[in-house]
C-alpha cells in the first residue's frame, strides 16, 4: 500500500507516550526521540520484534543493538562481571549521552548482541524516552531510526522520510539536543576503550576515572559505527582542512562541472555563483547538533558533492571530525 508523506505524518507520528508503550508490548516498532538522535525502538526481550528492526534498516544481522534501559541499577539485568569503573561512569553520566558495552548476561538474546559476548546500554536523558522506558518497563533495543549506514534522524520529520512506511508508531519529540550518536565505552577488552566519540568526551571520562583512556582504531569487536563508509549523505562528502583548502577543493569540482555545495558559516565571497550554501555553525556544540541536518540539506539541494571544513580534532571537535571523516567514505554519486 502507498502511503504518502502527509498520511503517514497524521497516522503514526503521536506524542502519546503510553500508546507508544503499547505498541511496544504488542511486538511493535516505535521510532522515539533521544538528546542525541533519533531510536528505532522495539521491546528487547522479544526476538520477532527485534529482528523487525533489521528488516526496517536494512542492517547486516551481526551488528549489535544498543539496550535502552531506564536506570543505572537495571545493568545488572542485563551484564555480568561490570567493572566498578564502568558503574562509576554510568553514575555520573547517565541518563545521557553515554553508551556502556559490557559482558552480557546469559538471558540476553542474540539478535541484540549480533552473537558477541558483550552487550551495549545507554540510559538515555531526553524526558520522551525516559517516559517511554518508565511506562513499558522493559529494556528497548534501538538503533539509529535510518537505513543502515545512512545519516541519523535529528527529527521525527526525518524517520518518517526515511521509515515512514516501515514503522509502527513515531513519537515526536521536537528536534534532539544533541544531534550526533552517544559516546560508546567498551569495558570488555583488557583496557577500557572509546569505540565511538560523542558529546561526553575521552577527556570528561578521564577526568571521572583519573587514568587515561584510548581511542578504539581497529579492532576486533564488531561495531558497525566504526564501518568506514557511514553516517553518509546522498552527496559526496569532501573534508577540507581549511578555508583556503575549501576554496581549492571548491574550484577543482566546480570546473568539473559537479553541482558543488559548501557547509560554512563563513561569507566566503569571490566563490562562483552557482555554488551552494549550507549553513553550518561556527561553535562546536551547534555544529554537532546542525551536522546531520545539513547533510540532509545537500541532498535536498541535489548535490552532488558538500564540502566542510574539518575542526581541530580535540574534544567535541573530535566527534565532528569522526562523523564528516566517516561520511566522506561513505558518499554515494546522487544520479
Ligand atoms: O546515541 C545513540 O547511541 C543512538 C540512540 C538512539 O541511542 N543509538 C545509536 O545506535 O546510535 P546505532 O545502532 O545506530 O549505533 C550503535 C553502535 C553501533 O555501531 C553498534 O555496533 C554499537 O553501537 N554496539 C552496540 N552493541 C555493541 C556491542 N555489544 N559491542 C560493540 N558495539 C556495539
Ligand atoms: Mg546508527
Amino acid at each position: 500500500m502507498e502511503k504518502n508523506c502527509e498520511g503517514i505524518l497524521s497516522s503514526i507520528v503521536t506524542d502519546d507516550v503510553i500508546q507508544g508503550s503499547k505498541v511496544l508490548n504488542s511486538g511493535g516498532l516505535v521510532a522515539f526521540p533521544t538528546e542525541t538522535v533519533y531510536g528505532l525502538g522495539a521491546d528487547a526481550a522479544n526476538p520477532e520484534a527485534v529482528s523487525r528492526i533489521f528488516k526496517a534498516k536494512g542492517r547486516p544481522a551481526d551488528h549489535p543493538l544498543i539496550v535502552h534501559i531506564s536506570q543505572v541499577k537495571d545493568i545488572d539485568l542485563w551484564a555480568v562481571d561490570v567493572p566498578k569503573e564502568a558503574w562509576r561512569l554510568a553514575e555520573r553520566f547517565w541518563p545521557g549521552p553515554f553508551t556502556l558495552i559490557l559482558k552480557r548476561h546469559s538471558s540476553v538474546h542474540n539478535l541484540i548482541t549480533g552473537g558477541q559476548d558483550t552487550v551495549g546500554l545507554r540510559v538515555p536523558a531526553h524526558p520522551m524516552a525516559l517516559d517511554l522506558l518508565q511506562q513499558f518497563g522493559r529494556g528497548i533495543a534501538a538503533p539509529s531510526a535510518n537505513r543502515f549506514g545512512r545519516v541519523s534522524p535529528t527529527e521525527a520529520a526525518h524517520v518518517v522520510e526515511d521509515l515512514g512506511g516501515e514503522i509502527d508508531l513515531i513519537l515526536d519529540g521536537g528536534p534532539c539536543d544533541i544531534g550526533v550518536e552517544s559516546t560508546i565505552m567498551d569495558f570488555t577488552s583488557s583496557k577500557p576503550v572509546v569505540l565511538r566519540p560523542g558529546w561526553i568526551t575521552k577527556e570528561a571520562l578521564e577526568e571521572v576515572l583519573d587514568s587515561s583512556i584510548s581511542l578504539r582504531q581497529g579492532g576486533a569487536v564488531r561495531c558497525p559505527g566504526q564501518d568506514l563508509a557511514h553516517y553518509s549523505p546522498r552527496a559526496r562528502v569532501i573534508v577540507a582542512t581549511s578555508v583556503e583548502d575549501l576554496r581549492a577543493k571548491v574550484d577543482e569540482h566546480f570546473s568539473s562541472g559537479a553541482r558543488v555545495a559548501v557547509m560554512s558559516s563563513d561569507l566566503l565571497e569571490n566563490l562562483p555563483q552557482e555554488v551552494m550554501r549550507v549553513p553550518f555553525p561556527k561553535k562546536l556544540p551547534e555544529m554537532a547538533r546542525e551536522l546531520y541536518r545539513s547533510f540532509r540539506l545537500a541532498d535536498r539541494l541535489r548535490a552532488d558533492v558538500v564540502i566542510a571544513v574539518c575542526p581541530a580534532t580535540s574534544g567535541w571537535g573530535l566527534t565532528i571530525a569522526d562523523r564528516l571523516q566517516r561520511a566522506a567514505q561513505g558518499g554515494l554519486p546522487l544520479h
